[in-house]
């Protein structure tokens, strides 16, 4: 396998995404908070990267279980039901829903990723199970796999990087030698610094730092718990339907809420080491 880095959309175009395999990174805040409404029962996910975009798609669907989120700076957008904190995306609000999600780098990085054959959302709560999910594509060892960090406002961001470290750091432990990029190489460098103690790497970063004065530590606490959601949104063109879920109990649970059931997605069951 070969990996590439991109730590920030702007850096790609949408075309050398086109057929290829993708992981998107948002650790603060669009991945986790993706990866916290599928396990709410969402029944989809569109993201949009823009307020004006969202609005459009809104008035367009003239649905009663269309629910639009997202934010800017942080906060949640005026008029908007939900913001992108992961704890708002509770069953209660989302379930069965359809979400229009615009955010100000994930959303961005995802539009970007809507050609690509296959695209992973991915953070740090669902690390193993996206290296359990890249596994499980045929003949992914001959794949060039883009990682595409979202970064913040154009530019890079450590905890996007981090996490994009600490996976190639699991892949490689999974498929054996990799031929790595220079930026893949920098990733690997910069999780080996900063990442021993992820909390204090998000709190600490620029980004943890603006959402700790808005109030948000609780969601940076949660978005620095590795392998807590075992469970890999996945997008196809402009939509995420779909969710693999990598851990027994948590299938059981999501039987048993009618979550896996209800909205007829497939679910992949896998042992997590
Ligand atoms: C983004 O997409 O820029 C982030 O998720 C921003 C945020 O923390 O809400």
């Amino acid at each position: 396998m070969q990996i590439t880095v991109h730590f920030s959309p702007n850096h790609v175009d949408e075309l050398e995404l086109r057929d290829k395999v993708v992981v998107v990174i948002d650790v603060l805040r669009a991945s986790t908070t993706i990866t916290y409404a599928m396990r709410s029962g969402a029944r989809e996910i569109i993201p949009v990267a823009t307020v004006a975009a969202a609005m459009k798609i809104v008035g367009n669907l003239h649905s009663t279980s269309t629910v639009l989120c997202g934010e800017r700076g942080g906060k949640r957008i005026e008029g908007f039901k939900l913001g992108n904190s992961p704890f708002e995306y509770t069953e209660e609000a989302v379930r069965g829903k359809a979400l229009i999600l615009t955010t100000t780098n994930g959303a961005v990085a995802l539009t970007k990723s809507k050609h690509a054959r296959v695209c992973y959302v991915s953070s740090f709560v669902n690390l193993t199970a996206t290296v359990e999910a890249l596994a499980a594509i045929p003949n992914i060892d001959s794949e060039n796999l883009i990682i595409l960090t979202s970064g913040r406002e154009d530019e890079f961001s450590l905890e996007d990087a981090t996490c994009a470290g600490l996976l190639i750091t699991r892949l490689m432990t999974r498929f054996g030698t990799m031929r790595l990029s220079d930026s893949a190489r920098a990733a690997l460098s910069v999780y080996h610094q900063y990442g021993g103690d992820i909390y204090r790497t998000l709190v600490e970063s620029d980004h943890g730092r603006n959402l700790t004065e808005l109030g948000f530590d609780e969601d940076i606490r949660a978005a620095s718990q590795v392998d807590s959601v075992p469970l890999v949104p996945v997008l196809e063109q402009t939509a995420i339907k779909k969710r693999l879920v990598f851990s027994d109990q948590l299938r059981a649970e999501l039987l048993e809420r009618g979550i896996l059931a209800d909205d007829g997605m497939v679910a992949r069951v896998a042992k997590v080491a």
